[in-house]
């Protein structure tokens, strides 16, 4: 067993602490110790960590990204074989990273990808194209649909995360992004298609004009969300005020 002394940037919790969030929550103090046990990944109480510290180091010390945040914790909640959903694909970073988190040896796995833009969906095949094989490739299914119908293209399938990057197209049409409104509907229809131990990941943009309101919006749903089946926590950096801010909703 190994302890690690963390120091603080901003941290937030909506509501009451899941084991690993409760840990990362008590390591945003001022200044305390992370345990690090040896986790198993099970559907159990027991909570895989391993490589988060890593992240969550980066993040604080400056040198990592929240998305690298983001995906870390998304590596300790998926499992092989699962399913999952990219509720904003874009240039497809996000579906890949996915890809490669669901998918096996023997091909199990699938990523349901969503954007309303074709160009986007374009983008996300030809990023997967040049780095995955045909078969894996095969994995995942893009959709050209606003991410409030995703109950539509999942149906009865468990799903174990879904995924958002809310904002504009990067290198695309700036006018084109996600509004507060369907935001909240693909929110509500997440959390009935997710499975208990599952997570919605929300990385919020709030340099553009209309990104504060929707993460207002996005707080707002994640802070209403029953104490006994969800744990809602924030990551924001306060002295960087424009900087993306990360929401995490998981379902016990
Ligand atoms: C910040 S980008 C996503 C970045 C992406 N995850 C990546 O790894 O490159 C946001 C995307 O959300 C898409 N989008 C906007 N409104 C949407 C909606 N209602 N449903 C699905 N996608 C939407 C935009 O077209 C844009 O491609």
């Amino acid at each position: 067993m190994e302890t690690l002394t963390l120091l603080s940037p901003h941290f937030r919790r909506f509501n009451s602490p899941f084991p690993l969030l409760s840990l990362i929550r008590r390591s945003m103090s001022i200044k305390s110790h992370l345990t690090m046990a040896s986790y198993k990944k099970t559907d159990s109480d027991e909570i895989p960590i391993a490589g988060t510290d890593n992240a969550f180091m980066g993040f604080i010390t400056g040198k990592k990204k929240a998305t690298e945040v983001a995906h870390s914790v998304w590596k300790s909640i998926i499992q092989k074989g699962d399913t999952v959903i990219d509720a904003t694909c874009g240039n497809g970073y996000d579906t890949l990273a996915l890809l490669t988190m669901v998918s096996d040896e023997s091909y199990n796995g699938c990523v349901f990808g969503m954007d309303i833009q074709q160009e986007a969906l374009d983008n996300t095949s030809s990023l997967l194209e040049i780095s995955v094989d045909e078969n894996k490739r095969k994995l995942v299914k893009l959709f050209k649909l606003c991410h409030s119908k995703l109950e539509d293209i999942v149906q009865e399938t468990p799903v174990r995360l879904v995924a958002f990057n809310l904002g504009y197209l990067p290198g695309g049409d700036k006018t084109i992004l996600t509004s507060p409104r369907t935001t909240l509907a693909a929110l509500h229809a997440a959390c009935k298609v997710l499975q208990s131990g599952g997570l919605i990941s929300v990385m919020v943009y709030i340099g553009h004009p209309g990104g504060r309101d929707e993460l207002e919006a996005v707080q707002g749903f994640a802070s209403d969300l029953p104490v006994e089946a969800w744990t809602s926590i924030e990551f924001e950096m306060l002295n960087r005020p424009t900087a993306p801010v990360l929401v995490l909703i998981f379902k016990k």
